[in-house]
């Protein structure tokens, strides 16, 4: 397996390449994964051949780069297992998606009507929602994680109610890797009668997804953490929502009729597509969920699970070193973690590891509260994905006691 795996890497070309002076040891996939060939050359034959507006133009490039991306929308839908194509609308990222249901759900939601979130949220789930709370008149209430960073779910069971008509979660904590249990979160909050989101950002490129059967209310991701291009982002919504929820933008294509007294909305998905898409990205998603259904998701999630581990046990024998979440339940694609030193900031060490041309993130990660909860500032974080080798946990490894042996 990891023979083959190999060869994929070698599909990314991005990682040939030397930073300051020595391999590039990419671990920062849970901000973005790099692209494969595929996609780079899809996004680049677009540009050469059918450049065009969709929806728009009955010239010959305009119905074909229309056909494309509708057939883009296909793929996304078998993906996700969607029972219908008009279920996925094209945004420009998971925080995009977000705030459109956050604003589109308004009619659907009353004064002292509850929203449930969780202390593992990034900010793009906080603040959305902290929106509509604020022009509906509506609570926001937190499920609290134990000190191992896992959701304590009695705590959940709690808060939910029968004002309860939204709970808004992630699958993967971006900051901690920890995995939550969604399946039990859907299963509870739709026995109150609450609508459920699912941010899928940290998920979709470690799991399989199938809306179905989770019965998700709404799944949310982006193509860039799905080895596909930025500034694009899925809404999948359950069709009857969708159809009773308000348009988030107005603008082009998303209407029927325009006059100036009274605009009637287009069916979806065009509803919640105002203006010009990102057409060529739209249609390059495909090209990145072929790569992931080439390679396959047992394969995949069998080998991230294998390099989280060797990276879990090589980083736990190292002295005065602080992991997050180690004793989680379950963990997915990402490792926090602190050096135990006064004064050193996890800045100080992704500097100095990235003179070493190793790539992480460092700092709260857009999820402050989660920081707070355990009296940090920030973390260094280490996030996988399907290329990431041993060596590559082991330049790691050895760069951490580099960086512990100059910071001490
Ligand atoms: N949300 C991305 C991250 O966790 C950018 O790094």
């Amino acid at each position: 397996m990891t023979e083959k795996l190999k060869d994929i890497k070698k599909q990314f070309p991005i990682l040939e390449q030397q930073v300051n002076g020595k391999t590039l040891v990419y671990l920062d996939n849970a901000a973005t994964t790099q692209k494969p060939i595929s996609v780079i050359n899809a996004e680049e034959q677009y540009y050469k051949t059918i450049n065009s507006n969709v929806h728009r133009g009955i010239h010959t490039l305009s119905q074909l780069a229309t056909v494309e991306m509708e057939e883009s929308r296909k793929s996304v839908q078998e993906f996700l297992n969607a029972k219908k194509d008009y279920e996925i609308i094209f945004t420009k990222g998971t925080t995009d998606s977000i705030n459109l249901v956050a604003n589109g759900i308004e009619n659907l939601v009353n004064e002292g009507d509850e929203i449930i979130i969780s202390n593992l949220e990034h900010h793009s789930n906080i603040v959305p929602w902290q929106f509509l709370a604020e022009r509906k008149k509506l609570r926001i209430k937190v499920i609290p994680v134990d000190d191992n960073g896992d959701l304590i779910m009695d705590e959940f069971d709690r808060l939910l109610s029968d004002k309860t008509r939204i709970v808004s979660i992630n699958h993967i904590s971006n900051a901690l890797g920890v995995v939550n249990p969604i399946e039990e979160i859907i299963t509870k909050a739709h026995k109150a009668g609450a609508y459920v989101l699912i941010d899928g950002a940290q998920a979709v490129s470690h799991r399989k997804i199938d809306v179905q059967a989770l019965d998700v209310d709404f799944y949310v991701f982006s193509s860039h953490k799905l080895y596909g291009p930025t500034g694009v982002g899925i809404l999948y919504g359950k069709e009857n929502l969708l159809d009773s929820m308000k348009p988030y933008q107005g603008g082009g294509e998303m209407i029927k009729e325009v006059t100036f007294e009274k605009t009637t909305y287009a069916d979806l998905p065009f509803k919640f597509e105002a203006g010009t898409p990102n057409i060529a990205g739209n249609i390059v998603l495909k090209n990145a969920i072929e790569f992931i259904q080439a390679i396959g998701y047992k394969t995949i999630s069998k080998h991230e699970d294998t390099i989280l581990k060797y990276a879990k046990d090589k980083l736990s024998q190292i002295d005065d070193i602080i992991i997050y979440a180690q004793k989680a339940k379950y963990c997915s694609g990402a490792l926090s973690f602190n050096l135990n030193l006064d004064n050193v900031h996890s800045s100080d060490v992704g500097f100095i590891l990235d003179k070493q041309g190793i790539a992480v993130r460092t700092g709260h990660h857009c999820a402050q509260p989660i920081m707070k909860r355990f009296g940090i500032k920030g973390t260094v974080r280490a996030s996988f994905a399907v290329y990431t080798m041993k060596e590559d946990i082991d330049k790691l490894i050895e760069g951490v006691y580099l960086t512990q042996k100059m910071l001490k």
